[in-house]
């Protein structure tokens, strides 16, 4: 048996539809209810539906053999688990973003507004910038309008939050995707099983 923790929501549900095709459904997992444990015994899998910048822990500390986070969270949090596949899902970028008339004067440290405090410092180190970072936990967008930041790390998927507050992308920081991951002691002891679902999963992601 293969326990999965799937991040609940949009994401989830399309992560799920791709496991479906591979060969693991659990037709229950879709019904609308408030249970977080679904089983299919006949194709070897339990899902788990977790909070999405949860998973990794969960599949960090062996709760969940296999999981499926973005790529912001594994890059922010460094879990210590297996990476195996890009799902090719979840497509965004993590961008800074600002006004659009934004200029950096260089003259003090950038008050930069984020949830994702490691992507930030991490970035802003390799261009030698000193900051400022204002962690926030959600809304990052209010920052620059209310003048709590200069600009923000965040997100972008479709541009509509930034363009609805008047904001702008000023600089890409990385493209960011769904990816597959594994906790590394189950991948020991189940190996076969591990690197088959990732098979059929990749089969179904290219075809
Ligand atoms: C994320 C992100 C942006 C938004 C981007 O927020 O932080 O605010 O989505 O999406 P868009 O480009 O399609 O508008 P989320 O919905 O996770 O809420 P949050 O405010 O709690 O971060």
């Amino acid at each position: 048996m293969l326990n999965i923790a799937l991040p609940k929501g949009r994401l989830g549900e399309k992560v799920y539809a791709l496991f479906e095709k591979a060969g693991y459904a659990c037709p229950e997992l879709l019904q609308d209810s408030r249970r977080l444990i679904f089983e299919n015994a006949g194709a070897g899998v339990r899902y788990f539906w977790v909070k999405p910048s949860d998973v990794a822990i969960y599949v960090e500390r062996g709760a969940a053999d296999l999981g499926v986070a973005g790529k912001d969270i594994l890059l922010e949090y460094e879990p210590e688990v297996y990476e195996l596949l890009d799902l090719g899902l979840g497509k965004c970028r993590m961008a800074v973003a600002g006004p659009k008339d934004f200029y950096d004067s260089g003259l003090r440290a950038l008050k930069v507004a984020t949830k994702f405090a490691g992507i930030a410092s991490a970035y802003y180190e390799r261009k030698g910038r000193e900051i400022d970072i204002i962690r926030l936990n959600g809304s990052i967008e209010l920052a620059p309008v209310l003048g709590l930041s200069d600009v923000i790390v965040d997100i972008v998927e479709t541009g509509k939050t930034l363009r609805e507050n008047d904001l702008v992308v000023l600089e890409e920081v990385m493209p960011i995707s769904a990816r597959l991951i594994a906790n590394k002691a189950a991948y020991q002891f189940k190996t076969a099983e591990v690197e088959k679902l990732k098979e059929n999963v990749k089969g179904m992601i290219d075809a």
